[in-house]
């Protein structure tokens, strides 16, 4: 499903990755962890396609994204991809069910956009509170209504940067059972950066970052 094939990529200079090649099976929930600034958030964003790389190849569905002009990278993205990134605000001046359906609005999704967001809100243990505004909700909601909104549109494959960076460890614990829950609901395949071992755990596969690639945690 997701290919990455000898990925290089500097900063100044300095490399940060240094030939990448890994293959993530279709369906599997796998967490990526390492060392901090060893280039994780890197990898996810060249992996969404909002970075790109020096050198090698993102393979999703057998297409290099590197073969895509604008457009169709952000189609690809907006159709196929669902984000639970810290820089991916939850917008303030919408309600809930609007920011929930936003990813359905921007892929044409009409009438049932609102329905389909109130039933994702509901799976995230939202129910009835479509109307409330971000800042009605603690961080653990906000986070829930993240994941509803990068889940709402059925994404093939769901990238995931410190998903529970900023939350308690009971309230971390049941948004990544719930993370996990609507991946293999959906049969997505989903990448998670994090730090937590305990988060990590939720994965089906845990794989460590360093210079020298990416290996299974032993
Ligand atoms: N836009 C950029 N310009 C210059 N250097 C960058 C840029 N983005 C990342 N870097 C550098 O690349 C390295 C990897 O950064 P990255 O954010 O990928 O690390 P990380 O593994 O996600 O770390 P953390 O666990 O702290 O989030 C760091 O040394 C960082 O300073
Ligand atoms: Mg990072």
């Amino acid at each position: 499903m997701l290919e990455l094939r000898d990925l290089r990529k500097s900063y100044q200079g300095r490399a940060v990755l240094h030939g990448l090649t890994h293959r993530f099976g279709a369906g599997q929930f796998v967490a990526i962890m390492g060392e901090s600034g060893v280039g994780k958030s890197t990898l996810l964003n060249i992996i969404a396609g909002l970075d790109s790389p020096d050198s090698g190849a993102v393979i999703i569905d057998g297409q290099s994204m590197a073969g895509l002009d604008d457009d169709a990278a952000t189609a690809l993205r907006r159709t196929r991809m669902g984000f639970v990134f810290q820089a991916f605000h939850v917008l303030p001046h919408l309600t809930l069910t609007q920011n929930v359906a936003l990813p359905l609005l921007l892929n044409g999704g009409g009438a049932e956009a609102a329905a389909q967001a109130s039933a994702m809100l509901a799976a995230v243990g939202l129910q009835g509170r479509g109307d409330d505004f971000p800042r009605q909700l603690s961080g653990g909601e906000m986070q829930r209504v993240a994941i509803a909104r990068a889940l709402v549109h059925r994404p093939a494959l769901v990238l995931a940067d410190e998903p529970t960076g900023n939350l308690d460890p009971e309230t971390a614990d049941a948004i990544l059972a719930l993370l996990r829950r609507q991946i293999k609901a959906t049969g997505a395949t989903a990448i998670m950066v994090t730090h937590s071992h305990a988060a990590a755990a939720q994965a089906d596969q845990i794989l460590v970052l360093s210079t020298l690639g990416l290996d299974l945690l032993s």
